[in-house]
């Protein structure tokens, strides 16, 4: 029984912000998976990126999405590279519906601006450029784990979470009350 919602996208897509707004709609609990690899590895993202590589980090991606998809009733705000590896989303969706959030490229440009130093794959001298190849690149893999899709580029948190309670609600296989009032 899928009784997780976990969201996935492009970074600037308002995973993060959505999905708090989501949980607590819901009384369900909020889980960042670059949370977690933080926690785990003691130090952001960045400076994963900087010390490690990308490659550790996508390790600790990882094993962070292997024990975040052994709960129940939480929202799950994925890091947007997270269906680069299969196994991700393989363990995703065996507990949750899967909800991918998209935006115009320029609306990711506009939000991904004004935090850049904590996005190590847009901290680069033509962001723009990196967002359209790295969309091209993703969309595919995006499009394929996606339950449903919902545009953002002009929904508030507040609407964009309503809208996903609706959705959901027309899917008789996933029940959104809590256990306990069931
Ligand atoms: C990444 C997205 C980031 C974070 C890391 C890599 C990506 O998460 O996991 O910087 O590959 O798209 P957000 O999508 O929450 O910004």
């Amino acid at each position: 029984m899928k009784s997780n919602i976990a969201l996935i996208g492009f970074m600037g897509t308002g995973k993060s912000e959505i999905g708090r707004v989501l949980a607590g709609k819901l009384g369900w609990r909020f889980v960042e998976v670059d949370q977690l690899v933080e926690e785990m590895a003691g130090k952001t993202i960045t400076e994963i990126f900087r010390q490690d590589g990308e490659i550790t980090f996508r390790e600790m991606e990882i094993e962070a999405t292997r024990r975040v998809s052994q709960g129940i009733e939480q929202v799950i705000s994925c890091g947007g590279g997270i269906v680069l590896n299969k196994i991700n989303t393989d363990r995703l969706k065996d507990t949750s519906r899967m909800v991918y959030l998209i935006a115009s490229p320029r609306t990711i440009l506009e939000r991904t601006s004004k935090d850049s130093a904590e996005r190590p794959l847009l901290d680069v001298p033509d962001p723009a450029q990196r967002i359209r190849e790295l969309l091209k690149s993703r969309r595919p893999f995006y499009e394929q784990t996606a339950d449903i899709i919902i545009d953002t580029s002009k929904l508030s948190s507040e609407a964009a979470a309503d809208h996903i309670i609706n959705r959901l609600k027309e899917d008789e296989s996933f029940d959104l009350r809590k256990q306990s009032d069931r």
